[in-house]
């Protein structure tokens, strides 16, 4: 991950808070205490929710819609509504000439998402989607040494994210606000770790199955999966087993894994006693396991963070930003997998 120049006072990017629920406020928080923003805007179509916010930003400017809040003078949007809003969202951003910060997923299926990266493309503005763990202090290790080629040819992944719960809110569970569920939801982190570790390959489903209530559905656009299986290849010859889940009973909060095996030696990335925040990271040697990162680790506002820094220095679109489109097809080639 590359590294950036300070930031000067006068430099901090300006930004709008779009969707201030959960993750959106937790964002906002991350970045504040960073002092990595000023003249904050918000907007959220729940009152409550903007007034909790204020007790964090009490000088912000408050709105109940997108094209208000486009008439501050921000240089960036921060999106953190139901994903079905994210892609329109953006593009409205975008168009607007403002940098954009969005939750995963950035569109519920190819299309959308190929659209605004399009967009960002077109309107050459920065694009960043908060794949949150790819900046955990575990996958940063697990990535240098793979880039040193210490665990050597890599040949096989295993990648989990089990959640004892499911979402607290009913849009989760509507497949048209949600664009899926437990796939989309946790799985699309996994394709992301994936793409981010093995320098984006192209990939291909061998296998995929997504359940409900235990049984086997074709499709997510009428029910949203609570459990998601899949086998992949990467052109590079990697067999990837990833698997997904929500409510399901794990024996702990959450399992969440990523075991990597190569001719020399493994990795591994593990949630600590079922927490969804400790992470770990180890390498082994045959039977010999050695930790290089434990607990703990502030990581979930550092995408933000590190888009907030790059904002402050230039606002131009990356074509990093490709990855997304590979990540999006992916999902959408294991759901329509499933369909066949
Ligand atoms: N990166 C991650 O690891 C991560 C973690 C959690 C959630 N998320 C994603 O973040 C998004 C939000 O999740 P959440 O749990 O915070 O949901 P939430 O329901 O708590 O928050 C959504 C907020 O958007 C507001 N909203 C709805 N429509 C709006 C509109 N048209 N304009 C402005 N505000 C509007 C709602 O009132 C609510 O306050 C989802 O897409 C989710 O997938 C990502």
């Amino acid at each position: 991950m590359e590294e950036l120049v300070e930031i000067q006072q006068d430099m901090l990017p300006k930004l709008g808070f779009l969707g201030v629920g959960w993750i959106g406020k937790n964002r906002l928080e991350s970045l504040v205490s960073a002092n990595l923003s000023e003249n904050i805007a918000i907007c959220d179509t729940d009152a409550p929710s903007i007034e909790e916010t204020l007790k964090v930003v009490p000088h912000a400017k408050k709105h109940d819609c997108l094209e208000d809040m486009l008439g501050e003078n921000i240089d960036g949007v921060v999106i953190a509504t139901p994903s079905a809003l994210h892609a329109k969202q953006a593009i409205t951003a975008l168009e607007h000439g403002k940098a954009v910060f969005c939750q995963k997923p950035l569109g519920r299926n190819l299309a959308e998402t190929k659209a605004v990266v399009n967009q960002a493309q077109k309107s050459d503005k920065l694009l960043c989607v908060d794949y949150s763990y790819r900046y955990t202090k575990g996958i940063q290790a697990i990535k240098e040494v793979l880039d040193e080629e210490k665990l050597g040819k890599i040949y096989a992944v295993e990648a989990v994210f089990h959640n004892a719960y499911g979402p607290d809110k009913s849009w989760f569970y509507d497949p048209k606000l949600s664009g899926g569920g437990c796939l989309m939801d946790l799985g699309s982190h996994l394709v992301d770790l994936m793409l981010y570790l093995f320098d984006a390959p192209s990939t291909e489903v061998r296998y995929a199955n997504i359940l409900s209530g235990g049984k086997s559905i074709s499709n997510h656009w009428e029910t949203v999966e609570d459990f998601a299986e899949a086998q992949l290849c990467t052109s590079s010859g990697i067999s990837v087993r990833m698997a997904c889940s929500w409510k399901l009973s794990v024996g702990k909060d959450a399992d969440i894994y990523l075991k990597i095996y190569g001719t020399e030696g493994g990795a591994c990335f593990h949630n600590v006693n079922g927490s969804f925040y400790d992470f770990q990271a180890d390498i082994y040697t045959q039977n010999h396991a050695e930790t290089i990162v434990t607990p703990p680790d502030d990581w979930g506002g550092k995408a933000i963070q590190r888009w907030a820094e790059k904002l402050a220095h230039s606002n131009k679109f990356s074509s990093a930003n490709n990855e997304l489109i590979k990540s999006a097809a992916l999902l959408e080639d294991i759901y329509n997998f499933t369909r066949l």
